[in-house]
């Protein structure tokens, strides 16, 4: 079969070269607009970086898995199109800041059914509100040469950072679909590819719009146990009881469990705050409005996160970081990723600016997406790779993503270096916080209490 992929981005990317690899009998392209994009696909630095994928790409590209801007003859040729587009927070007209923007996805249709000779199944990969598929099942057979389109919706769950293994080996795999004769022969194609090397008990059929819900759904849960958490961590800092401790002890009953339960500066990605926005104006419409703003807190409280820790950094350093060098250990969103969309990181530097404080900012893999992510606030950072030149003649370190390469520094080095009294805030929890300490710094874990000296 002839297999596309629309929208060659995080996920049609890792989950099309694995799916690739996975089923070799199969050819693969993913399209794209975006012409960089692609040519970076079809070089040897993909336009990603994800751990294991680099390796994939450069055993099957060519092969069964290919790159093109063709977007038209990809869609001609193909029996199975999945759609993985960008679907962003709307930022105009109704819904605007909530509703997901449905433009690329539209139009995406559209272009199916222009290029189309023949029925072809259409999988929504991309994360869209519930009943999408009714609208893109209009689009697509109103057609009048009478071609008939199955649409399945297929969500993804992998995260950044662990794609390939999350794909090569996911909790589950849901397929939605129609219960028709054709709706159930769509979910079945589906489902046989990813039979090729997912254990059919972990691989669900559902209806399309539980399909769809349950992504949403999913990505509510998850963001709601980090806004807990970190509600939890709030209460820590101010009665002496220490998260790790907290998190630990309720993590332990398996009715909770231990994981998504590691407090820091906030939930970032470009998923999170946009499907669970998306969710509360589904809520809206449907006038549940308590429902709305049950998640809605999820939401603010992350938010609340960002700047309580930036605030416990300027009530530490004597309540001014005007003209201060403060050094952010830290840009991308979480580890193991390049990724800085919403990343809570980039909204501390911004507040860090605004206190007019010198920012300079760390990461080994997320500082080009930094710089084109913070616009006209990048020309008053400072960029710099090595985290030993960045904290060199700073006032504070703050440490934001939980790179474990920060964990590996002589921080005796930097301790030199620094202004002193010389500061270290633990956005994350990362460090070996009494051995800092002992060296020197004044140390402001997040959720515990501070180790400070007279
Ligand atoms: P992305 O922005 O990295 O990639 C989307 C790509 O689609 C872009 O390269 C864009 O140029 C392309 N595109 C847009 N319109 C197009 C068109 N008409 N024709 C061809 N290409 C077009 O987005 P992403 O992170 O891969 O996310 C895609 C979808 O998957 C979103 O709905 C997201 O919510 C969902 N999702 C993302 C993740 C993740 O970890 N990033 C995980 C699960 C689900
Ligand atoms: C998340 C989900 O985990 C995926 O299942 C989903 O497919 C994806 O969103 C999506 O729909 O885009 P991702 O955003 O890549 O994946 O990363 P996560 O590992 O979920 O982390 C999200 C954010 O929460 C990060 O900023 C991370 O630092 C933060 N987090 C996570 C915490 O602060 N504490 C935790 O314990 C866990």
């Amino acid at each position: 079969m002839n297999i596309l992929c629309i929208g060659a981005g995080y996920v049609g990317g890792s989950t099309m070269a694995v799916m690739a690899q996975k089923c070799p009998e199969h050819r693969f392209t993913v399209v794209d607009v975006n012409a960089a994009r692609i040519a970076a696909w079809q070089s040897d630095t993909l336009p990603i970086y994800e751990p294991g994928l680099p390796e994939i790409v450069r055993e099957i590209r060519g092969k069964n898995l290919f790159f093109s801007t063709d977007v038209d003859r990809g869609v001609a040729e193909a029996e199975i199109i999945f759609v993985s587009v960008n679907t962003p927070t709307k930022t105009f007209g109704q819904g605007a800041g909530r509703a997901a923007d449905l433009q690329y996805w539209e139009k995406t249709a559209r272009q199916i059914v222009q290029n189309s000779a023949g029925p072809k199944i259409v999988v929504e990969k991309s994360t869209l509100p519930v009943r999408t598929a009714e609208a893109m099942e209009r689009i697509l057979n109103s057609n009048e040469r009478g071609i008939h389109f199955d649409v399945v919706a297929n969500p993804e769950f992998l995260a950044e950072g662990s794609a390939v293994a999350d794909m090569q080996s996911p909790d589950r795999v849901l397929v939605g679909g129609h219960d028709t004769p054709s709706g159930r022969r769509a979910v079945q194609a589906i489902v046989d590819l990813y039979a090729h090397w997912v254990p059919r008990e972990r691989i669900l059929t559902t209806n399309l719009w539980s399909a769809e819900l349950s992504k949403l759904a999913a990505n509510a849960f998850l963001a709601q146990r980090v806004s807990s958490i970190n509600a939890v961590s709030a209460i820590c800092e101010k009665t002496e009881a220490d998260v790790t401790e907290v998190a630990r002890a309720i993590g332990l009953d398996s009715r909770i469990g231990p994981r998504f339960l590691q407090a820091g500066i906030g939930f970032g990605g470009s998923c999170f705050k946009k499907d669970i926005l998306n969710l509360v104006y589904l809520c809206e419409q449907h006038g549940l409005p308590e429902v709305a703003e049950y998640w809605r807190q999820v939401v603010v409280m992350n938010e609340r996160q960002e700047a309580r820790f930036v605030s416990n950094m300027l009530a530490a350093m004597f309540n001014t970081a005007a003209g201060k060098r403060i050094a952010l250990f830290g840009a991308a969103f979480k580890a193991h990723t390049s990724d800085t969309r919403e990343s809570p990181a980039l909204a501390v530097c911004r507040k860090l600016l605004e206190e007019r404080a010198c920012v300079a900012l760390c990461d080994p893999h997320a500082l080009e997406n930094a710089r084109m992510d913070l616009g006209a606030d990048a020309a008053r950072v400072v960029f710099e790779p090595d985290p030993y030149r960045a904290a060199a003649g700073a006032h504070a370190v703050a440490v934001l993503t939980e790179w474990p390469c920060f964990a590996e520094l002589d921080y005796r080095r930097i301790y030199a270096d620094m202004y002193k009294p010389a500061f270290l805030f633990d956005g994350r929890n990362l460090l070996d916080h009494k051995a800092l300490h002992e060296i020197g710094f004044n140390v402001y874990p997040l959720g515990k209490p501070p180790l400070l000296h007279e």
